[in-house]
């Protein structure tokens, strides 16, 4: 990896374990972070922010994806996603679906742990031959 690139998944990854020392997540204790790096090359991130009513809980990918919007920015680049244990903390199947929305079938999808990047996906290896925006004629 070029040292640029290095030091721009460092700063999603910064931005991502910022988000998830900040996540509100009393019922499963799980704290996860994301951050994005949208076209323009900046950052959004996200926590999870759970609820007790458990469904309206939200994943960290959605804060993100939402502060992205809120700024006015409409394509992903790449995220990067972190969670606490051992297992990788991919992203759910309705956040792979909200990631489709924005991103290439090629954009990068990050998992971190808390020691760094684990695993890196594109979202066409975790979200084959999905349905986006393109299939509808608008
Ligand atoms: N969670 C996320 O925020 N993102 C993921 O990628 C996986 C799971 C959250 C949802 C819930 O608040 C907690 O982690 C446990 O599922």
């Amino acid at each position: 990896m070029s040292k640029s690139a290095e030091a721009a998944l460092g700063e999603l990854f910064a931005a991502a374990k910022a988000a998830q020392a900040n996540a509100y997540a009393p019922y499963s204790r799980f704290k996860v972070g994301a951050a994005l790096r949208a076209a323009s090359g900046a950052v959004y991130s996200g926590c999870n922010v759970e609820n007790a009513a458990y469904p309206q809980g939200s994943c960290a990918e959605a804060g993100a994806i939402a502060a992205m919007a809120l700024a006015g920015e409409r394509r992903i680049a790449e995220i990067l996603v972190v969670g606490d244990g051992d297992a990788l903390c991919t992203p759910c199947g309705g956040c792979r679906q909200r990631i489709r929305e924005f991103a290439d079938r090629s954009s990068a999808i990050h998992i971190a742990g808390p020691e760094g990047v684990r695993r890196t996906f594109t979202l066409a290896e975790l979200l084959p031959e999905s349905f986006g925006p393109d299939h509808l004629p608008v």
